[in-house]
């Protein structure tokens, strides 16, 4: 890399924390914001994969990582993570908040237990790991980088989706409210926000005669792949958008833009 785009989009002597990296899209932000340089702490409920994924990066990048029990909807669970990242590697300045469930369900359909669970991942989760995440940043001095995992779902949304759509919303207008007011500490917070992109929160559906229409009527007609998800992620990592804040990015192949 010459040292222009080096300097704008280089990671080397960040320490990165990915919420939810046991599998699909946290796994693959978790390889690339290695492979651009940052050590990595890995956190998930599912110690097994994270550990084998933890040691697969590290042979593959040689970058430090770290994988650390993480469940979002236990506030002692979060903190308690950071607090091993902080020991082992260093306070995270770039923290992808990612954990994410779905449960698809017809509105009349949905229990309490489903509206219950979505928003404590989804939303509530959400909120833990980025307050917990920027009073570590606060507390450091070097300012950070929160990266939100939101939706198209939620910018608009599809049937079935109810609970989801309305915690991703959530997530989006939560962005917004911490940038604002963490900004003056150089906190950027900014949300992505996905198509769709087969993983295991969705395979079940994007197989079926449903989920297949629906591909095959967006602009794209097809899915998008991880690695077109990556560089968006990189980049609000990354110094390169030092004056991006309170963003919240599709990447989508225009599906949440068309109307009919
Ligand atoms: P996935 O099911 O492979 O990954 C979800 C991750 O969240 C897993 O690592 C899972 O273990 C973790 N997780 C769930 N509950 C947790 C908890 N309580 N504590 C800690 N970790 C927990 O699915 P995918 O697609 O990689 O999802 C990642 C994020 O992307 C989610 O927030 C999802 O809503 C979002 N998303 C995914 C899209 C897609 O098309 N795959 C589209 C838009 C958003």
């Amino acid at each position: 890399m010459n040292n222009y785009v080096n300097d704008l989009f280089g990671l080397e002597g960040q320490v990165a924390l990915v919420a939810g990296a046991s599998s699909g899209i946290g796994a693959e932000f978790a390889r690339a914001l290695a492979s651009a340089g940052a050590d990595v702490v890995l956190g998930a409920r599912r110690a097994d994969r994270i550990e084998a994924l933890a040691e697969d990066i590290a042979k593959a990048t040689g970058r430090k990582t770290l994988a650390v029990s993480l469940d979002v909807t236990d506030r002692a669970s979060v903190e308690a993570a950071f607090e091993k990242a902080k020991a082992e590697l260093g306070v995270p300045t770039i923290v992808c908040n990612n954990a994410g469930i779905a449960r698809p369900n017809w509105a009349l359909e949905d229990s309490e237990e489903d509206w219950d669970a979505t928003m404590n991942t989804n939303l509530k989760g959400m909120w833990r790991v980025g307050q917990i995440a920027a009073k570590a940043m606060l507390e450091n001095g070097k300012g950070g980088s929160i990266i939100n995992t939101a939706s198209i779902l939620g910018l608009g949304v599809g049937p079935q989706q109810l609970t989801y759509a309305t915690s991703k919303a959530g997530v989006v207008q939560m962005t917004r409210a911490m940038a604002i007011e963490w900004q003056r500490w150089g906190i950027r917070v900014n949300a992505i926000c996905p198509g769709y992109f087969k993983t295991e929160i969705n395979d079940a559906f994007l197989d079926s005669e449903l989920g297949q229409r629906m591909l095959a009527q967006s602009p794209a007609k097809r899915a998008g792949k991880l690695a077109e998800l990556v560089p968006a992620m990189l980049m609000l990592a990354s110094p390169a958008s030092s004056f991006t804040t309170g963003v919240a990015l599709p990447v989508d192949g225009a599906h949440s833009v068309r109307l009919a």
